[in-house]
């Protein structure tokens, strides 16, 4: 694939500048930065020279600036900057084409070629209640799988259970006491079941001990415990694939911890030999250097049985024998920041050099997430309740003659979903945020459901007029507003690239709301100006190139919008 109008553009002001400054152009690279835009699209300060130069930077600018000749960019002098400045042409037919051309794929690109990327998130616990923080690791993990596909990446998408441990002990253990055995295969009863044995455990010792005694007996292969284990891990899976399948998230790979009962003795020994394990207080741990106050890594505990870091650790391993990946992803709440931390160093102190391609993608917490049902969220409750709320309003609509639809409830389930996935991946993944449902909704707002309304309301515009002709004259899109929004659509490739890197789907929410506020600028300029209006009336060139505008924006768009995991509706 071609790289990006944008960044060719870029390439060859930088690539200009070096020549005329006889430098690499390697040297420039960083210093070119985005221009504000009244002045231009790229500016390079010339403070830097002027010592070797012996001349004032307005000075260097000027005669810099007289020397540039980049075809397709203006480049002019201004104090000590010298700015480069799109030219109406061809850039904006580059635009238009680039995007037409490459239709909903517009965006990404080809950096990933070759390589691999696993990517380990959603991983809910079994016969436990999904928590809000797993819904952020499958927002997150879904957009940084797009992302990442988008840019020619592989992309091996592991759901990695939470179907191991003692938990199923509590559970089963609880089921004997508190279960209702008609609802066995109901995991809202599991779960009320979970959250009674939870709190009895805590409370009473034996309780706890019995709870760990199944768990143990799973470990031993008993099949009476592996049957009940497979009953309650079924109906659990169950729950999850129907949430899975209305967020629109499919996994390569469905692995959980239990995948590797039975694969971790050689994983132990390995360790044995290097850097050692000790026994400490009866149980196995790994032989390190540990900080003060630092828990160890538990290997077993001192019942043989196995832990949630002894999983990770073969996991780990295995992941790298079959994918040889170039990146491997953890999305994991913050608060799990020390295991990740564990396991990388044990892994590098086994001397797999590889665990530096690891990285633990961490975010923040939701405060403040509750239902009308009341607090004890569960996810199926949080996604039921914004598809109501979005009904009521949509109905509403629809009464009064707003908007017209023939699949109201579809509908309301598209934009629902696409509130929760944006009002949460609008923040930087790494702050905490609070929930509030008229932040997530609000057709106002920096919102999904705006987002999608931009979306439609291009859509209509298209329609109205008919579509895109078969030509037309991009030079005749001279509007600074026009102007505006082109250079939005051209922002997105390079966007898609950072946000990719740093793995931050907040930068595609933030350029989308970027180009819906362009585009909406623009659009509303109509409002006043009858010249002005998109479908304008007897200007049928203008017009033609409007709704190529239009489209694009359409397209780009609904690019950004499925990369964030958002349905796209056409209508609304
Ligand atoms: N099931 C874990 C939890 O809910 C998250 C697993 C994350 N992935 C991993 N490889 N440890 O806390």
């Amino acid at each position: 694939m071609n790289p990006s109008v944008y960044s060719r553009y870029r390439t060859a002001f930088v690539e200009a500048l070096a020549q005329a400054l006889g430098v690499p152009a390697s040297e420039l690279e960083s210093q070119v930065k985005p221009a504000d835009p009244a002045h231009g699209d790229f500016s390079f300060p010339t403070f830097p020279l002027a010592k070797a130069q012996k001349k004032a930077p307005p000075a260097i600018a000027a005669s810099l600036a007289q020397g540039i000749k980049v075809p397709g960019l203006d480049v002019v002098a201004a104090g000590p900057y010298v700015n480069a400045k799109f030219a109406l042409m061809p850039f904006t037919s580059e635009v238009l084409d680039a995007v037409r051309s490459q239709g909903a794929r517009y965006g990404g690109g080809d950096v990933g070629a070759g390589k691999t990327v696993v990517i380990d998130y959603s991983s809910p616990n079994i016969a436990k209640p999904i928590a809000f923080h797993h819904i952020r690791s499958t927002m997150i993990g879904h957009s940084l799988a797009n992302l990442h596909r988008a840019l020619g990446y592989k992309v091996e998408g592991i759901n990695y259970l939470g179907d191991w441990g003692k938990q199923f002990g509590l559970v089963a253990v609880g089921f004997q006491e508190y279960g209702d055995p008609a609802r066995r295969n109901d995991m809202a009863h599991l779960v009320e079941v979970y959250v009674k044995a939870n709190k009895r455990a805590e409370a009473e010792p034996a309780f706890d001990e019995r709870a760990r005694d199944f768990f143990r007996r799973m470990e031993a292969n008993d099949p009476e415990a592996l049957a009940l284990w497979k009953e309650f891990r079924d109906t659990s899976l169950r729950d999850f694939q129907r949430i899975y399948a209305r967020l629109g998230v499919k996994f390569e790979h469905m692995e959980g911890e239990s995948f590797y009962q039975g694969k971790m003795e050689p994983v132990i020994e390995e360790i044995a030999r290097r850097p050692g394990i000790k026994q400490s207080e009866g149980a196995t741990i790994v032989d390190l250097p540990y900080e003060e106050n630092e828990p160890p890594v538990l290997l077993k505990k001192n019942d043989g049985s196995t832990l949630y870091a002894t999983r990770d650790l073969a996991a780990a391993i295995d992941r790298h024998e079959r994918f040889h990946f170039d990146k491997a992803l953890y999305v994991v709440a913050a608060d799990q920041a020390l295991h990740f931390r564990q396991l990388f160093r044990v892994l590098k102190a086994m001397g797999r050099e590889w665990s530096d391609r690891m990285v633990h993608i961490h975010f923040g917490r939701v405060h403040g997430m509750s239902t009308r049902k009341g607090n004890v969220v569960l996810l199926t409750d949080v996604l039921d309740e914004a598809k109501a709320r979005v009904l009521e309003k949509v109905q509403e609509n629809i009464q009064a003659g707003k908007m017209q639809t023939g699949d109201a409830e579809g509908l309301a389930e598209q934009i629902g979903m696409g509130a929760i996935f944006f009002g949460d991946l609008k923040n930087r993944r790494t702050t905490d945020y609070t929930f509030d449902w008229e932040d997530v909704l609000s057709i106002e707002g920096h919102t999904g459901p705006y987002l999608q309304y931009a979306h439609a309301r291009t859509c209509n515009v298209l329609r109205k007029g008919g579509g895109v002709p078969a030509s037309y004259d991009p030079s005749l899109l001279s509007l600074p507003e026009e102007q505006a929004v082109l250079r939005a659509i051209a922002r997105l490739p390079v966007v898609v690239q950072e946000a990719a890197e740093q793995c931050e789907p907040s930068f595609i929410a933030r350029w989308l709301l970027d180009l819906a506020a362009e585009f909406s600028r623009y659009y509303t300029l109509g409002n006043q100006d009858r010249s002005k209006r998109v479908l304008v009336e007897d200007n049928e060139p203008v017009k033609a190139a409007r709704l190529a505008l239009t489209d694009a924006t359409r397209a780009a768009l609904a690019s950004g919008l499925t990369l964030l995991g958002i349905a796209t509706p056409e209508n609304m």
